[in-house]
């Protein structure tokens, strides 16, 4: 089966010839937002203006600092070992699912859940083969499972203690403009900001504490009810805590 078939397949989209058209032609022609396109050397989807595509740059960094001794703070907030389990109910583009996945390693496992078809599609075929220049951190990205799913629905039918950790970074209310890596996420993500409800179901779920990335100062801490807040003294994302045993 053509790559672009199974993917059509797994999303329920419709396949079609390019014809030599130009992409813009194809989404016009077709009245579509975007296309999917399978490549031999990389999938992505056109919106018309911009490409997103899985790769991870980022991941790759922060392993290396990892590695060198520095402190990553999302590690440090969710008081990662190996052997842990993590639930990470906002995929995207998977850097800090295999950030976690680096440490917790073969012992350990990491399900991420994204509620985008086309965001959950991609990045479940760029973790699968994507090759890092380290074989062990390809292999490390392979121990990631990517379900498509709202995190709300999976948290209520999931059994109270299942995983370690159950963490959240959720799209941030007003975009940072800066950050380029996530502006084309903003078109395919679901922008909702969290809310208590599924705070509580995250707590229940968790053995060992919830974590959530926002920006310094958001007022979406005192909203949710976490007052425990971690991260770099000047960072400019910081991650509020909740412990299991403190609630
Ligand atoms: C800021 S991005 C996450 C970035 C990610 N932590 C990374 O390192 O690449 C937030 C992602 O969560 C997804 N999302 C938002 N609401 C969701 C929900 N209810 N269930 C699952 N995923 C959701 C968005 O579609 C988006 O892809």
């Amino acid at each position: 089966m053509l790559l672009a078939e199974r993917f059509c397949k797994e999303l329920g989209y419709p396949l079609v010839p390019r014809e030599k058209l130009s992409l813009p032609a194809l989404i016009d022609k077709y009245q579509v937002a975007g296309v999917i396109v399978a490549a031999p050397d990389k999938v992505f989807y056109y919106t018309g203006e911009e490409e997103f595509f899985f790769h991870p740059n980022m991941a790759a960094v922060r392993i290396k600092d990892i590695r060198s001794g520095k402190t990553d703070q999302m590690v440090k907030a969710m008081d990662l070992r190996p052997g842990d389990s993590v639930l990470d109910c906002t995929l995207g583009f998977g850097a800090d699912a295999i950030v976690s996945a680096f440490v917790t390693g073969t012992s350990g496992t990491v399900l991420g859940l994204e509620v985008s078809p086309v965001i959950a599609a991609l990045v479940r075929y760029g973790i699968k083969n994507y090759n890092f220049k380290s074989k062990l951190l390809s292999s490390t990205m392979r121990n990631i499972t990517v379900i498509n799913a709202s995190h709300y629905e999976y948290l209520l039918q999931t059994a109270a203690n299942s995983f370690d950790i159950v963490y959240f970074d959720p799209m941030f209310r007003q975009p940072k403009y800066k950050s380029s890596n996530m502006t084309p996420l903003r078109k395919l993500a679901d922008l909702s900001p969290l809310n208590r409800d599924v705070l509580v179901e995250a707590l229940r779920v968790a053995r060992k504490r919830v974590v959530v990335k926002e920006r310094r100062g958001s007022s979406e801490f005192a909203r949710l009810g976490i007052d425990r807040i971690e991260g770099g003294k000047y960072a400019p994302v910081v991650y509020g805590v909740k412990n299991k045993d403190n609630d």
